[in-house]
């Protein structure tokens, strides 16, 4: 227990809320009902913490809009993981001037990961001063308490410092949907991939305790809730720094544990300690999907080793033959980076024979983009971004066309799928998952949304099935 857990006490929460009290006086005192919008990017952690941060403004009296024009708070909830999340970041940001220009009263706050990095708030403090509040992710519990200062200080605050993180309970949460949730089971990182920036943003690997996440998870039963997703970094490491004798399997099992019908989720598993047990346990518990995102990364051992991986491509793959083996119907995807410094055409051969041998039903590519401070950053990187991205468009195909194949494999097939919303589109105005988590598309009537029920698949393309209701429901 290299880390001492640092919790929030439940009583901060608390006062938290009486602040939120008193900012509801403040800005219901005219009798209208003030706006705010939240923004989010980035991973599912990041619209996790919205729904935290929802949760506070609603307490505080705030309805939500869509509508930067008309919003009383807008809150930018950021992601630091590639350059290109921060662009389009500070490119929206930079167009705020024109709505608080109409609206001078308009508070502006950023917040997440982005902002975490000292660069990155220096940024903001010197070139956008339309900004009023930045605070980082450790500082998200307190977000009443600065949004207050903002309010009658009128002065600028920035919530930055260097942090390790803790475990807060308690904080409010509006939660975006009625058919999946997101439950977050631990925090932070202790990794420390070379290209990645999570460890030094998020902090050190903490795990609620065992008893809270099954509170919550039965509430989101309780609630109605179908689809719950565990969240964290690794969630294979889950309850490491803890002394409940908890594993992710034994957390998984205490779900399933829960009466009623809905599925269990997770993301995002590391390959190092993903085990058999995890792979026995989702194969004994019916709620559990049979879907496991096991991000490689890379096919080559020579890049695996730079990344600080901690694995081989062998042991990926027997890894994967063995959860197969458990879950003859796994459904397997994966996160890849292309571009890794110093990656040659023999090291992205590897990466394509890799995929081409496990083939995973969904794969996400990404080209390796440089993020200030991890090692990855000064790192010799001769390869020059068009050979990047002819490697890139050359992954995007392989990886299509079998997504394409393991579709069309679908075809025929009937299958129970928890229909998750309306498309508005009337050829196919359902959205629906396989237990695996695929998309299906399919025409039916909206009072299905939230149900379970079975399906012929009659279509299939690269991205989704389409498939029809199997009997009268
Ligand atoms: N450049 C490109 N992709 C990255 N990822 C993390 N850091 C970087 C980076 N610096 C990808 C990894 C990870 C996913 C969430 O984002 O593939 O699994
Ligand atoms: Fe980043 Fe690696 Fe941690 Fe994932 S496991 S968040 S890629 S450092």
């Amino acid at each position: 227990m290299p880390y001492e857990r640092k919790v929030i006490d439940i009583q901060e929460i608390r006062r938290q809320q009486a602040i939120c009290a008193e900012i509801f006086d403040r800005v219901t005192a005219d009798g209208r009902r003030p706006l705010a919008m939240v923004d989010t990017y980035g991973c599912q952690q990041n619209e996790a913490d919205s729904e935290k941060l929802r949760g506070y403004l609603a307490e505080m009296g705030y309805s939500f809009t869509q509508d930067e024009f008309q919003a009383d708070v807008i809150v930018v909830n950021t992601c630091a993981v590639r350059e290109h999340a921060e662009m389009r970041v500070l490119g929206n940001v930079g167009a705020l001037n024109h709505t608080k220009k109409n609206k001078p009263d308009q508070i502006i706050a950023v917040c997440g990961c982005m902002v975490q990095q000292e660069h990155m708030a220096q940024k903001i403090k010197m070139s956008y001063p339309v900004v009023d509040l930045v605070f980082g992710p450790h500082e998200l519990w307190r977000f009443p308490e600065l949004l207050q200062r903002v309010m009658t200080r009128g002065k600028r605050v920035f919530a930055t410092e260097k942090d390790n993180g803790a475990v807060a309970e308690g904080i409010p949460q509006r939660r975006d949907g009625s058919v999946k949730a997101w439950l977050s089971i631990m925090y932070g990182c202790n990794n420390f991939c070379t290209y990645c920036v999570v460890p030094y943003v998020r902090g050190r690997e903490r795990s609620r305790r065992p008893e809270d996440v099954v509170a919550e998870a039965r509430e989101l039963v309780a609630a109605g809730y179908k689809d719950i997703t565990l969240l964290g970094q690794n969630v294979n490491s889950y309850g490491k720094d803890l002394d409940s004798g908890v594993d992710f399997a034994d957390l998984i099992r205490m779900v399933n544990d829960i009466p009623g019908d809905f599925l269990i989720r997770f993301m995002t598993s590391h390959p190092k300690d993903a085990t058999e047990k995890l792979f026995k346990t989702m194969a004994e518990c019916e709620k559990c999907a049979h879907h496991i995102h096991l991000p490689v990364q890379a096919g080559s051992d020579r890049v695996l080793k730079a990344m600080n991986r901690s694995y081989s491509r062998a042991k990926y793959l027997e890894e994967v033959a063995l959860a197969r083996q458990y879950m003859p119907d796994l459904v397997l995807t994966t996160d890849i980076i292309v571009g890794f410094p110093g990656e040659t055409e023999e090291d992205f051969a590897e990466t394509l024979s890799l995929c081409e041998e496990v083939r995973f039903d969904a794969m996400f590519t990404f080209i390796y983009s440089k993020r200030v401070g991890t090692p990855a950053a000064s790192m010799p990187d001769p390869y020059t971004r068009a050979d990047k991205q002819r490697h890139f468009d050359q992954l995007m195909e392989v990886a299509n066309r079998i997504s394409g194949e393991k579709h069309r494999e679908y075809e025929g097939r009937t299958l129970r799928v928890l229909v998750d919303g309306e498309t508005g589109k009337p050829a196919y105005n359902l959205s629906s998952r396989t237990n695996g988590g695929r998309l299906v598309h399919l025409k039916g009537d909206p009072a299905l949304v939230g149900q379970f029920v079975d399906v012929t698949i009659t279509a299939s393309n690269t991205w989704a099935l389409y498939g029809e209701l199997a009997e009268k429901q």
